[in-house]
């Protein structure tokens, strides 16, 4: 089994979940392998796909709603799971607005939320502005034990599949 864990992350801290999932399915005995959605070329090769967004204003990134939207077809045939990077602090855990549809058309085995991380020198001026405005938690929020036993479940269940 082959799997593809691809990301959008504006910041980085959803790239290092990504790398993170990876890195725990290859512990699982999985071959996997992270990579930005705009490096991804054809999905030809690989039995699954773990596709992660950071939230920004309660929606998925552009370029992964851009990554689901060319590669449906290919996606359609495939264990799919998706994965978004929002809430800071304890922030009410809200599925982005794109996700439940996403799920339910790509037929995806699962998505998770995950807790996500906010460092004041990362963002522009603009999104400085905001977060100051609206009080927004600072610090790193990422659960890592939650997103080592979300990775687990799905190298178990590709084991199973294969
Ligand atoms: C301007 C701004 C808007 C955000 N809006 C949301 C949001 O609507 N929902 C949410 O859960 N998180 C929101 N966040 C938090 C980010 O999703 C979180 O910091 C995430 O870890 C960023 O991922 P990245 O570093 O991969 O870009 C927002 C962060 C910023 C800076």
């Amino acid at each position: 089994m082959r799997v593809l864990v691809t990301h959008a992350s504006r910041h980085g801290s959803t790239a290092e979940v990504a790398d993170r999932i990876a890195r725990a399915l290859i512990a699982g005995g999985v071959q996997a392998n992270a990579q930005p959605v705009n490096h991804v070329g054809d999905i030809a090769g690989y039995d699954g796909v773990v596709i992660g967004s950071s939230v920004y204003f309660g929606r998925w990134t552009r370029d992964a709603v851009a990554f689901v939207e060319r590669n449906r077809t290919d996606l359609a045939g495939r264990h799919v799971w998706l994965f978004s990077v929002g809430p800071l602090g304890d922030q009410p855990r809200t599925d982005p607005a794109d996700v439940a549809e996403f799920a339910m058309s790509l037929n995806a085995v699962g998505h998770h939320l995950f807790t996500g991380a906010l460092d004041l020198h990362r963002l522009s001026f603009p999104e400085r502005v905001i977060v100051k405005g609206v009080k927004a938690p600072i610090g790193d929020f990422r659960d890592w034990d939650e997103i080592d036993a979300s990775a687990a479940t799905i190298a178990r269940h590709l084991k199973q599949a294969a």
